[in-house]
This record gives structure tokens, sequence and C-alpha cells, in this order.
């Protein structure tokens, strides 16, 4: 399995992701500050790897603290919280995580340092097999809906590289593949920082699942030739009226779907989900820099200098373009989820 995130003997180690698909590289952060700049700088992404990502550097920040006093550390730990609560505003597994290890430091405090210690490690760790537990089993739901032959769309990267491993949207094609369906993925390259190209491809590759890359502007086109027959993407935030938050252009899919009479569906674990925002239009939207729009893996310029750029990082899908969200938990129309998810 690819490892996108590890703890081990008190470091986090990270496959650094913009380094892929050139160079696989291990980023080790051994202090709260890498984990930060590892999340911002997007050497890890996707919701549920950050949320793991996320835990384990509380965690990190919890052993490596010298307080000698349960209250101190608390305090301590709280403050690595909003450190990284602050790094990406959109994606909910970051609260959600965190939220988790609050939970934690609120259970313990009659505990001694040590075993305060030990319990925010074990709690990371229990994230990040419960975020391969639901990634298989919504794997295992999703993957009735892919008929043998079948060529599915994605856009971004919803894949193991995306989560503790096995992925959300490639769970589902993962899993078709292991149950002997002949799929076809093709993949939006996902501009501006070419998740699809540089990630998705890369993984379907390795796992030896067929794969056509196509450029954003080519989805609208290659469904009209007849040639997409699902579409499958991951979320970030999923709101309580089914709302969803992805990377940025997976609107454009969904209304292209619609435009096409081709299915739409979102796979994501019940931590993306966040029935305390009621809509779409209350997700607060990551804006991130110019340089992603404006130069090529920061390289080449391929604008001229000084243009007005806008780089939002997501854009919310109307529920009435999703056709259904597939959970852990089962497969539900977007406005079953605040029913089924509440508490
Ligand atoms: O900016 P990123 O790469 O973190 O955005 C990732 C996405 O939008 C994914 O589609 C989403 O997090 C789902 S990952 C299972």
């Amino acid at each position: 399995m690819i490892p996108t995130v590890e703890w081990k003997e008190g470091v986090i180690r990270l496959l650094d992701q913009t380094q892929l698909p050139g160079r696989t590289t291990i980023f080790e952060c051994k202090d709260v500050a890498a984990v930060v700049s590892a999340i911002r700088e997007l050497k890890v992404r996707g919701a549920p790897a950050i949320g793991v990502t996320a835990a384990m550097g509380v965690a990190l920040g919890a052993c490596s603290a010298t307080e000698t006093d349960v209250l101190a550390l608390t305090k301590n730990v709280l403050c690595v919280c909003d450190q990284l609560a602050a790094t990406r505003p959109t994606a909910v597994n970051l609260f959600w995580a965190i939220e988790r290890m609050k939970n934690v430091l609120w259970k313990n405090r009659d505990r001694t340092v040590r075993e305060m210690q030990s319990q925010l490690v074990e709690e990371a760790l229990a994230i990040q097999r419960e975020d391969i537990a639901m990634c298989k089993a919504m794997g295992r739901h999703g993957a009735g809906i892919v008929k043998d032959g079948q060529h599915i769309l994605t856009h971004c990267n919803a894949g193991a590289l995306a989560t503790a491993g096995y992925g959300t949207a490639l769970g589902v094609c993962r899993a078709a593949r292991e149950q002997g369906k002949n799929i076809h993925v093709f993949v939006d390259e996902t501009r501006p920082v070419l998740q699809g190209a540089r990630l998705t491809a890369w993984e379907l590759l390795e796992d030896g699942i067929p794969v056509t890359l196509i450029t954003d502007n080519m989805a609208g086109a290659v469904m009209r030739q007849g040639r997409i027959d699902l579409c499958m993407v991951g979320a970030d935030r999923i709101a309580a009226n089914g709302d969803v938050a992805n990377k940025i252009g997976t609107y454009s899919v969904a209304v292209l779907a619609k435009a096409h009479g081709i299915p739409f569906y979102v796979a994501a674990p019940s931590s993306t989900i966040d029935i305390m925002t009621s809509s779409g239009s209350s997700i607060a939207i990551e804006e991130r820099p110019i340089h992603e729009v404006t130069t090529l893996h920061g390289g080449t310029w391929i604008a001229p200098k000084g243009v007005h750029v806008l780089n939002p990082a997501f854009d919310v899908t109307p529920a009435e373009y999703i056709t259904g969200i597939i959970t852990e938990r089962g497969i539900f129309a977007p406005d079953q989820i605040a029913e089924t998810f509440k508490g």
C-alpha cells in the first residue's frame, strides 16, 4: 500500500506529494512547524490525509513538549491544535481530527504527562486505522455501482495518496477492479496543481488500472462522445443539505455530467460530513497563492507578470447535481445526509 503518512518512533513520515510523480521522497516531520508547513505546501493533501496528519501533529507536539504537569501540557497542546487548524480552511476532516484529539486531552486530564502523551499517540493511530477501514467499506459499497467494462471520470486525487490508504473515489475503482471488473479511469489533469495528472494517474498506473489522462477542458467533449459512463469524485466537506465542496473544477464536471445524463457520485467518509454547516454557501473556500496559476509547477511563467489572478482551491457542487454519496455506511441521496449522519 502507498505509505501516505506514517508515525515512526515519534516522527511523522510523509510521502512528499509535491515531488510526485518524478521522485518518491519521504519528508520527515520532527516538530509541529514542519507538519504545519507540509500541510500548507501540499506535501500531504487530500481531506482524510490532512486529518490523519494533523492528529499525528498534535501527538508529536505533545510528545516533544517539556511540561511536567498535565495542565501545562494541555495548554501547550491546545496551541498546537490552533496552529494546525489554521493551515487549510476547507477540508472538515482537519477540524474533525483536531476535535478528536482535544477530546483525548479532556478525558485524560487526571492522568500523568506520560499517559496523556501515549493516549494522544494512540488516538492518532486509531484515526489512521479507521480511515483505511472506512475507505475499504466505501469501496465495498461503491463497487456495486460500477459495471464491468465501464469508463469512469474522476477529478483531482481522491486515492490512497489523499487518505491513510486505499482512497475514496479511487478506493471504489480499486474495489471494482478487485471484483474482477474491467474498468477504465479517465483522469482530469486538475489545474492548477495537477493532482490528477501527477498523483491519480501515477497511483492508477502503479496499481495496473487502465487510465487515460485528459486536460480539464476535454471533459465535456469526451462525455459527448459517449466515452464516460460514470463520474466519481471525493469531497473536502459535505454540508447538511448534501452540497459538496471538492477540488476546483468538480462543479463543472457535475454540470457536464448532468447535461449528458451521466451519473455523478461522491465518495467520502463520515469524517468529511459536516452537518453543522447547513449548505455549501457557508463553506469557507481556500484561496491559494497566485503563482500556482501563473507558473507551471513553480517554474516557467505561463502568464504575464502583474496579471490579476483568482485561485480558489475548491468549489461547491449543489446537491441537485449529485446522484449519490458513497460513505462507509452505505450509499445515500444527498437529501438523506442530514438525517443519516446527525449525531
Ligand atoms: O488541495 P487538495 O489536493 O488537498 O484537494 C484534494 C481534493 O479536493 C480531494 O478531491 C478531496 O480532498 C477528497 S480526497 C479523498
